[in-house]
């Protein structure tokens, strides 16, 4: 039924995912691309620091919140990569009042 299109080098972006570097397929989401990259978490809770996966993929759980290019409380599956992204882990809450 699904079947994996074959991807050559020039359909692919470089992402910093926790600081470490890979190279993803272009268009896909940020979710898609940490759980591609073999990552198990996206985030931890606020309350009891539990390790959190996305669940819907299609923007309504809201448990796939990461920082991406510093920004906390980014919808990973709601976000395409883009060259040179920085992705990284939501630790608990985030800091809503950032300060540049
Ligand atoms: S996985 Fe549900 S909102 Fe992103």
């Amino acid at each position: 039924m699904f079947r994996r299109i074959e991807i050559t080098e020039a359909d692919t972006v470089s992402v910093l995912i926790e600081g470490r570097e890979f190279e993803v397929p272009a268009g896909i989401s940020v979710a898609a691309a940490v759980l591609l990259c073999g990552f198990r978490k996206l985030r931890t809770t606020p309350v009891s620091g539990s390790p959190r996966l996305p669940y819907c993929m299609m923007g309504i759980c809201f448990d796939c919140l990461m920082n991406i290019d510093g920004v906390p409380n980014q919808q990973a599956c709601q976000i395409e990569v883009s060259q040179n992204m920085t992705i990284e882990y939501q630790r608990g809450a985030a800091d809503l009042l950032r300060q540049e």
